[in-house]
């Protein structure tokens, strides 16, 4: 049997213990029944560090984090956190593990399940089958660009600046990614910045051009970031791979979380530089935030997590058959028809978030029998 896995769980703030509750529990189900075998810690992050520690991220929490095979994040923040200073806010913590661990590419799959089809706020037709992935870049632009201040102006009131920089490296690293996920996908991928307003946004486009002419075989469109927005609830299945940049990924990523129903279905799998041997530093968190308004009542989704998970699984340690069992006891459980709150729809049955992970496990021994 091959070594065992190294996992860091961060379960974090608000619903974020709760949904990692279950991928406890379909970890120790593939303990049970795969052939792999994980090694798992725990640690906090987020506003529950800062209550322990002061600081949303301690050094020994990071150096954790950079040491396993993956880290899985619950999710971060609260309004019991909201007067903290900016530097040890819950958030803070999460953009430190990104910025520090070099996680620069962010992939943000959009998929409709067909049980789901109907839940979006947009009509079934334009929604069905929609099956698309954001390739965010994580690590740069106006999240992390210096100067970043608020300072007083000398004749009373302030000024804030925020800043976007991008380097040649930057953009070609995460377009590489997008490239080859395009490749072994339909082969189309659309690149999105603002090169009518801004300079990044020119340099961008220049460089996923450059990058694109190493893959040939990919069909590169160039859209702006205004007109994505409008196509994303236009015709959202014109696109398959989207990659862009932090802020604009931010935005259009939620927007297209939302044609599917609920932020509460989707994963995402954060990927730092591959080293020698094609191993990539990487941290799985679902889209969705800790949701503090039903913290505690066993009412969260836990499905975006666990589907996280499974996205571990296929690009942390390559075990796609079994990252496709969880996708597929996945929509076998909404088939069936169980709901959590936010995707309760009339004639469903309403199952709590652990009634939803058990749920999962029985269809994982059914499929795997
Ligand atoms: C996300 C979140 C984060 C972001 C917050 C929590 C800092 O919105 O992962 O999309 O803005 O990147
Ligand atoms: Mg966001």
């Amino acid at each position: 049997m091959a070594a065992n896995k190294k996992l860091l769980m961060l379960p974090g703030d608000g619903i974020g213990p709760e949904v990692m509750g279950e991928v406890r529990r379909v970890i120790e189900w593939m303990d049970c029944r795969r052939h792999v075998s994980f090694d798992v810690i725990d640690d906090l992050v987020g506003g529950t560090a800062y209550d322990a520690h002061g600081t949303s991220l301690t050094d020994e929490t990071l150096a954790k984090a950079m040491s396993v095979d993956a880290v899985l994040l619950g999710a971060v923040g609260g309004p019991k956190w909201d007067n903290v200073e900016r530097q040890h806010r819950p958030e803070a913590g999460l953009l430190k593990l990104r910025k520090e661990m070099d996680l620069f590419a962010n992939l943000r799959p959009a998929t409709v399940i067909p049980a789901l089809a109907n839940a979006s706020s947009l009509k079934e037709h334009i929604v069905s089958g929609l099956d698309m992935m954001f390739v965010r870049e994580l690590t740069g632009g106006a999240y992390f660009s210096k100067p970043k201040l608020i300072e007083d102006l000398p004749g009373g009131g302030q000024r804030a600046v925020d800043t976007q920089v991008y380097s040649t490296a930057e953009i070609d690293r995460v377009c590489r990614v997008a490239f080859e996920l395009a490749g072994k996908r339909v082969g189309k991928l659309h690149s999105v910045e603002k090169a009518n307003v801004m300079e990044t946004g020119v340099l961008w486009r220049a460089v996923a051009t450059a990058v694109g002419e190493d893959y040939p075989e990919i069909e590169l469109l160039h859209m702006y970031a205004d007109n994505c927005a409008m196509q994303l609830v236009r015709e959202p299945k014109q696109f398959d791979v989207i990659v862009t940049d932090n802020l604009f990924g931010d935005i259009l990523s939620d927007c297209a979380a939302m044609l599917t129903g609920s932020l509460g279905m989707l994963p995402s799998a954060s990927l730092g530089a591959a080293d020698e041997s094609g191993r990539r530093k990487a941290l799985y968190e679902p889209v969705h935030g800790s949701a503090p308004d039903i913290a505690g009542e066993k009412k969260a989704n836990p499905l975006a997590m666990l589907l996280s998970c499974a996205m571990m699984l296929r690009y942390s340690f390559d075990m796609a058959e079994d990252a496709d069992l969880i996708e597929q006891a996945v929509a076998n459980v909404l088939g069936q028809g169980l709901r959590t709150d936010d995707i309760m729809q009339d004639g469903m049955t309403a199952v709590s978030t652990d009634q939803m992970g058990e749920a999962v496990t029985d269809e994982l021994d059914k499929l795997a029998a």
